[in-house]
């Protein structure tokens, strides 16, 4: 393969013109031990690490860069391994997903300040990934990303437990006095048991399989477990690649097109994916200058059968899934029917047809055939009405069939805390026909926009074997979650949606068949409410929070901050000393 003339990384270390500028560049570099000919005009190759041990689901991302290595240096790179925020789901507060654009702008701001010519991008924790790729497509270099991969399934007392899926039964459980609280305890590290993000079919899951169906990772790099030693062996090939990638000038903008969007929509589908991707795609859409809405949801995700039998939607876990096939047997079960655009490319210079076509499948139950789906009418439902006239969404497949057309009561909760506060009491006028509307939990009114959008359902109703009620409110809810809950209403409550309007005792109507959600209640008194309404405003006190909250997007739009929507190129003003 030819080599890639003019790279950026020369600028840098190879300038004739500005030698004493080239002697600082490479000099400070030396430091590290690295030898005189790694700067000889060699692809530079960064490797952008989420790594940190407060992101456990991102723990083993240092092994994982050192097989990247491996693969740079063997198809005659130059890798660099940089750190770039790391937004950790199960410990960052008040929500990882107030970071998500923070870490964005960090992963883009290092891109393109630094000599490097490809990068790789490792992500494993939900919003790990999308930060990633939205800085990166940002600058718009080759890129290619590398998940770290899910955890080994759950064992505990005999079952196969799956992470975020078990804790909400578990807790249920609980809260209704079937199990102990040391039978609580004990279900931690055996749903937790190796390495790797959240083994359902979680945000992280669904977000590994949206970069596969993207085109913008190796095959298979969705399901293979963060513990198996073909994740390091995809990781090798992967270094590999991005060296012959930046010879090839094969940009990130050439891959990521409203074409292999629309093929992500469609696999999301097929996956039974989370709630989140329709957020995350659409943030890192914008970032490439794509138009990605609800309304592509609408169109793309239409029909699509659920495939993929996995928590929580179904019965296994990402183990079971890598074992039956991975992604490429859904990717070649919808390109059977004609159903994706064929001839995307990914990141390997082959079409999505090509990688994918010839995938073989080991267990027809953990991936169904298209004829026998798990779901029939699977992805994400958008719904709209006088509640969320900029939408609404809902994932049939964790929901119950029974509560998709429905009538019922309003029980309101202005906040999350008045929700902790009033949920369980004994007096709460709600029974299980009744609708939990929750508000203030949008991007500007948590802020964050926090996955509290599947309420815990009341005790007493828990404790009479309710398993289940509709739910609805302006936040996000966890990959892992299920239930018939109604999420990201848009506007939000927090800039005066029609949410606000809601009060207890109203009427709702819900059809997710025709994609209905309606208050009803009078027009002229629904704006008269919405008129009046004191939102509850989160105490900011300044710093990026402040910035977040005078600069977020709306959840259809992809909550992104208004300012970094669109790419900015990779130039950079030459520092002279
Ligand atoms: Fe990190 Fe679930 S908490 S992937």
């Amino acid at each position: 393969m030819a080599k890639k003339k003019n790279l950026r990384s020369s600028e840098w270390f190879n300038s004739k013109n500005h030698k004493r500028d080239t002697f600082l560049h490479r000099g400070w570099m030396r430091n590290q031990g690295h030898p005189q000919h790694l700067f000889d005009g060699r692809p530079v190759i960064g490797i952008c690490n989420t790594w940190s041990e407060l992101t456990p689901c991102n723990g083993h991302f240092r092994e994982i860069s050192d097989y990247v290595k491996k693969g740079v240096y063997e198809a005659g790179g130059f890798p660099l391994e940089f750190p770039v925020f790391s937004a950790s789901e199960s410990n960052l507060r008040p929500t990882a997903m107030l970071f998500r654009n923070l870490a964005s702008m960090d992963v883009e701001e290092a891109i393109r300040g630094n000599p490097i010519d490809g990068v790789v991008l490792l992500m494993g924790c939900d919003k790990t990934t999308p930060s990633l790729l939205m800085g990166a497509g940002s600058v718009d270099l080759p890129t290619i990303g590398v998940s770290g991969g899910p955890m080994l399934n759950g064992q505990y007392q005999g079952n196969t437990i799956g992470s975020g899926t078990g804790v909400w039964k578990l807790d249920a459980d609980l809260t209704a006095g079937i199990i102990s609280e040391n039978d609580f305890i004990d279900a931690e590290i055996s749903m937790s048991r190796s390495k790797g993000n959240c083994m359902t079919m979680g945000t992280a899951s669904t977000m590994g399989s949206m970069v596969e169906a993207l085109g913008m990772s190796l095959p298979g790099n969705a399901a293979i477990p963060a513990v198996d030693s073909r994740r390091y062996s995809l990781a090798f090939m992967s270094g590999k690649r991005i060296v012959e990638m930046v010879n090839e000038d094969l940009k990130m903008s050439k891959i990521i097109t409203k074409k292999s969007f629309e093929n992500a929509i469609k696999v999301n589908g097929a996956i039974g994916g989370s709630t989140n991707a329709v957020i995350h795609l659409a943030a890192i859409a914008g970032r490439l200058e794509i138009d990605i809405g609800l309304s592509d949801w609408e169109k793309s995700g239409k029909n699509i059968p659920t495939l993929v039998n996995l928590q929580p939607s179904g019965k296994y876990l990402m183990e079971d899934f890598y074992y039956a096939g991975g992604l490429p047997v859904v990717i070649k079960r919808l390109l059977e029917k004609k159903i994706l655009h064929e001839q995307c490319i990914t990141v390997n210079g082959k079409t999505i047809f090509e990688n994918n076509i010839d995938a073989k499948c080991w267990n027809d139950d953990v991936i169904k055939k298209y004829e026998t789906p798990l779901v029939e009418n699977g992805g994400i439902k958008i719904l709209r009405g006088n509640i969320a006239p900029d939408g609404a969404i809902i994932k049939p497949s964790a929901a119950s069939p029974e509560l998709m057309k429905h009538k019922g009561k309003a029980v309101v909760f202005e906040s999350v805390e008045e929700l902790h506060n009033k949920i369980d009491n004994p007096n709460l006028d709600v029974d299980e026909n009744s609708i939990l509307v929750l508000k203030n939990c949008g991007p500007k009114g948590y802020p964050g926009m926090a996955e509290v959008g599947n309420m815990r359902l009341p005790q007493k109703l828990l404790k009479k074997g309710i398993r289940d009620m509709i739910r609805i409110s302006d936040a996000r809810m966890s990959g892992t979650a299920y239930g018939t809950v109604i999420l990201h209403t848009s506007p939000e409550t927090a800039v005066k949606g029609p949410l606000a309007a809601v009060q207890n005792g109203d009427i709702i109507e819900l059809d997710v068949e025709r994609g209905v959600l309606n208050l009803l209640v009078d027009e002229k008194i629904i704006k008269k409410r919405v008129d009046s309404y004191k939102p509850v405003l989160p105490d900011i006190k300044g710093g990026y929070q402040k910035m977040y909250v005078d600069h977020v997007m709306q959840a259809d739009k992809g909550a992104d901050l208004d300012f970094l929507v669109g790419k900015r190129g990779d130039k950079v003003k030459r520092y002279s000393h």
